[in-house]
């Protein structure tokens, strides 16, 4: 886990330029000269923000920042100044990123304090600023650096506190003590889903031979352990899949020597529950692709198909964190897909859990076995009002909507729509798919009720429709993470590898309806 502990986030009074701190920052939203911050910061350091801007072609856009001392002008040695871009963008995952690049930029410098100055975007919008600077600070702060042991990496961050200022008036007002409340929670609020976002990214870069479904198995557990009382895990084994007829979860895992875990973690509200939400995530530790067998470029990142898993078990903990007046279970049929004498073969005919017999015309489609035994085993032990499920389902959903945005498919307009509004309010990239049901003919067997797997064209939409055999009437979205689940580009609050995509919409659907 990140040390989120050691770096803390603070409210600081005003004025900004006055801060006790090593290092002030603020965000300036265009030409820096029509800004009156910048202004009054390059008076107060005798013009050199100005003669620095200009010689180094700032011009306050994304991306850019400028750096100069002091010179004992003020109390702090340095300032810093981001460009936010022409006007501000106040979505989640640019103020995430201006909070990231001030991290970052305070640790290149060996600060110990700072100041920064809650970005300037109008009146009523603090408090979900706040939470989404404090998300910032902890994700841009991320780092895995388990394997790397070059002394750089093993430096402890020199950050220790990071100051909020929320109020730009030259002089400072106070904040009243409703607003001290709201601010407090705000950070806490987002450094509970930072850290669980940190978690799943963690779960999602170590490597398959450490993250076996029996690891995972234990990470639920742990999570049950630390809120006791709220959250319950129960683990079933091979066995036990076996006797509730799960025949396609367990041929998926069938090839490998590690033994298959069907983690269900519970997460019960204190009072009466408003309803019953169920979260499943794919849990496929490592995707060879089995005989339909990846070529070695694809494969190389198949550590990350058990991102689904890792973001439900993760935001378990965040719900029980917060507290949420819903009934949250997090479910992952955990396998490896694998190789071997004992692997499920092209032209096997399993048997689910629900009774539906499936050719297998490919083994690389797995996902869609792991989680139709899941989803059915969900809607018969659960009987939740409502299931989502998260999986890096297909590459045909990065080849629709690209790497950043994942693939929602439901036929309940209703929930899909409070689900796409949760994302939208968290920041994370989501656009539906139709779920056009003349693609079934695709998954058509002449001698099982169903194939796996369809042809080229829509292949995301075939697996959602494979899916749904099992969701049947239980109102039901379909998140394809295929693409957000790991990058290979980094911004500031994201690194590139594991992202934990989809935790902050799970929180915030469960804590705030
Ligand atoms: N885990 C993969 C999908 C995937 C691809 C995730 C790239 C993340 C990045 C999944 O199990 C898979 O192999 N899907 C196949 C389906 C096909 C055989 C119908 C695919 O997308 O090629
Ligand atoms: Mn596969
Ligand atoms: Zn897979």
């Amino acid at each position: 886990m990140p040390d989120t502990s050691r770096l803390s986030v603070t409210h600081l009074p005003g004025p900004l330029l006055g801060a006790q701190v090593d290092l002030v920052a603020f965000v300036t939203y265009g030409d820096p000269t029509k800004d009156s911050i910048f202004k009054s910061a390059d008076h107060a350091l005798g013009g050199v923000l100005h003669d620095v801007a200009k010689s180094e072609g700032f011009e306050g856009k994304a991306g850019q920042s400028i750096s100069v001392h002091t010179h004992g002008r003020i109390p702090a040695r340095r300032v810093l100044v981001v460009g936010g871009g022409p006007r501000g963008e106040f979505t989640n995952p640019a103020v995430r990123d201006l909070a990231a690049t001030v991290v970052q930029a305070a640790g290149k410098a060996s600060v110990a304090s700072l100041a920064f100055l809650l970005p300037q975007l109008g009146a009523g919008r603090e408090t979900a600023l706040v939470q989404h600077v404090a998300e910032g600070v902890h994700l841009g702060s991320y780092k895995f650096g388990r394997y790397l042991t070059g002394d750089d990496h093993k430096k402890p961050p020199t950050l220790a506190s990071f100051g909020i200022v929320t109020d730009a008036s030259p002089k400072g007002k106070r904040p009243t003590a409703a607003q001290l409340k709201a601010f407090t929670a705000a950070v806490r609020r987002g450094e509970v889903i930072a850290a669980a976002i940190n978690h799943a990214r963690d779960l999602v870069n170590e490597p398959a031979a450490v993250i076996t479904p029996a690891a995972l198995a234990a990470d639920a557990q742990a999570i049950a352990k630390k809120h006791k009382g709220s959250v319950t895990a129960t683990i079933l084994d091979q066995k036990k899949c076996a006797e509730l007829g799960m025949g396609m979860f367990l041929a998926v895992g069938q090839g490998s020597v590690q033994e298959p875990k069907f983690i269900h973690l519970t997460y019960k509200p204190a009072k009466k529950p408003k309803k019953k939400i169920a979260f499943i995530g794919k849990g496929v530790t490592f995707d060879s692709g089995g005989y339909s067998l990846k070529p070695s470029q694809s494969m190389e990142d198949m550590k990350v198909d058990m991102s689904g898993a890792a973001a439900v078990i993760s935001s378990i903990d965040a719900i029980a964190t917060l507290g949420a007046d819903v009934e949250v279970h997090a479910i992952a049929a955990c396998c490896e897909n694998l190789v071997s004498g004992h692997a499920y073969k092209l032209g096997d005919v399993l048997t689910s859990m629900d009774g539906t017999t499936v050719e297998i015309n490919n083994t690389d489609a797995e996902g869609r076995l792991t989680l139709g035994d899941a989803i059915t085993y969900v809607r018969q032990k659960v009987q939740p009002d409502e299931m989502f499920d998260f999986a890096t389902l297909t590459g045909a959903c990065m080849v629709a909507l690209g790497p950043y945005t994942a693939g929602v498919m439901s036929d309940h307009d209703a929930l899909l729509k409070t689900w796409l509004n949760a994302a939208e309010r968290t920041g994370e990239d989501m656009w539906r798919l139709p779920l056009n049901n003349r693609l079934r003919e695709q998954l058509k067997s002449p001698i099982a009720d169903m194939r796996n797997t369809g042809d080229r064209f829509g292949g995301a939409i075939t697996a959602g429709l494979f899916l749904k055999t099992f969701a049947k009437d239980t109102p039901w979205v379909h998140v394809d993470i295929a693409g957000p689940a790991s990058v290979s580009s980094a911004r500031p609050s994201q690194p590139k590898g594991g992202t934990g995509f989809a935790v902050a919409t799970m929180v915030e659907y469960a804590t705030r309806r």
